[in-house]
């Protein structure tokens, strides 16, 4: 870590893909704060284990994710990136953690009872205890800002409670972070019903695009983007939610305002309008596709940059945690 830069800490969990949505709204936005802060982005793939997944693909899901992550332009000489896994003290501080959590807190989280509606067969106790994990990720690694979408507001606030209630109880130990409300991207929404956020995990394959899909994809998903039944190219999310969401999508991939858009689709339809957002997007995602394709062909590569990633995080981490363990009154080993 350098100097006395502000840290920045993030993750995702290795779960559905990363999306167009997921590149515009957060990934953009850490490429420009891995510039400024010291920045530290994880795989978050214990979080996903508490729903279920098939084993074999969950590890190769995961090491995609890592793929994507450095073909976007993360710089693991510039920012720390692990997985979640590697790094057994997140296991360690949220143990500690749990001890300072009510459960009244943990259930009254708004993630934790969608998920149980939608998992009535598998209410785990990791469910309930996912936002706890999340704020040991964050609070071993001493976090000023997470940048956080608004559906994770919830979770930091807890984050920052167990925080100011650890360091009242005992001293300071741990940084208050702050929820990092930058610029934020344009919020992107699903090409088949978009007035719902582009979600990771939609099961409707062509309502996401991935930032890896091929070009014949991108173009087939934007040939079917749902729009409207008159044929003016004009930005209006109340009225044409479909064609708004193609506008900021064409406009994140090209660099051109809306206005600029608007203009020079004048007087043609949609018809013109979703093969040249498609290309666009292609166009965009192409280099991206080329460097992931070659990192997947070097996995030895793939790993020890996780490797060296992890050792720098655990480096960070142990010392917060011995911290912990001293205060709470356990015997130093
Ligand atoms: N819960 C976050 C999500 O689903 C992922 C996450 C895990 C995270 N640990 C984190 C985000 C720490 C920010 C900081 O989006």
């Amino acid at each position: 870590m350098i100097g006395d830069k502000k840290i920045v800490y993030s993750a995702v969990q290795p779960t559905g893909c990363i999306t167009l949505g997921n590149y515009v709204g957060a990934i953009q936005n850490w490429l420009k704060l891995s510039e400024e802060y010291n920045s530290i982005f994880a795989i978050a793939d214990l979080h996903a284990l508490t729903v279920r997944q098939v084993p074999a693909e969950y590890r190769q899901r995961a090491m995609s994710f890592f793929a994507q992550y450095l073909a976007c332009g993360l710089d693991p000489e510039k920012s720390i990136m692990y997985f979640q896994s590697h790094v057994p003290e997140h296991a360690e501080l949220t143990w500690i953690l749990n001890c300072f959590t009510y459960i009244g807190e943990a259930q009254r989280m708004t993630q934790f009872k969608d998920k149980s509606a939608k998992h009535t067969d598998n209410i785990n106790m990791g469910l309930l205890d996912y936002p706890v994990l999340m704020a040991s990720d964050i609070l071993l690694y001493q976090t000023d800002f997470v940048p956080v979408g608004i559906d994770q507001k919830q979770h930091l606030e807890l984050c920052r409670d167990l925080a100011i209630r650890f360091n009242n109880l005992y001293s300071p130990t741990f940084t208050v972070p702050e929820a990092y409300i930058g610029k934020q991207g344009a919020k992107i929404f699903s090409l088949q019903e978009p007035t719902k956020k582009m979600s990771k995990s939609d099961p409707d394959v062509n309502a996401t695009v991935s930032i890896i899909d091929s070009a014949d994809d991108i173009m087939r998903k934007f040939k079917r983007a749902v729009t409207d039944c008159d044929s003016v190219v004009r930005f209006d999310e109340v009225n044409k939610p479909g064609v708004s969401n193609l506008l900021t999508i064409f406009s994140a991939a090209t660099g051109k305002t809306i206005e600029e858009l608007e203009k020079e689709f004048e007087g043609k339809g949609y018809a013109q309008l979703k093969p040249a957002v498609g290309e666009a997007v292609a166009e965009k995602f192409r280099p991206i596709r080329e460097r992931y394709d070659e990192y997947m062909k070097n996995k030895d590569y793939l790993m020890s940059v996780a490797k060296s990633g992890a050792e720098k995080a655990r480096s960070i981490a142990r010392r917060t945690l011995s911290k912990v363990y001293r205060k709470v009154g356990l015997v130093e080993g």
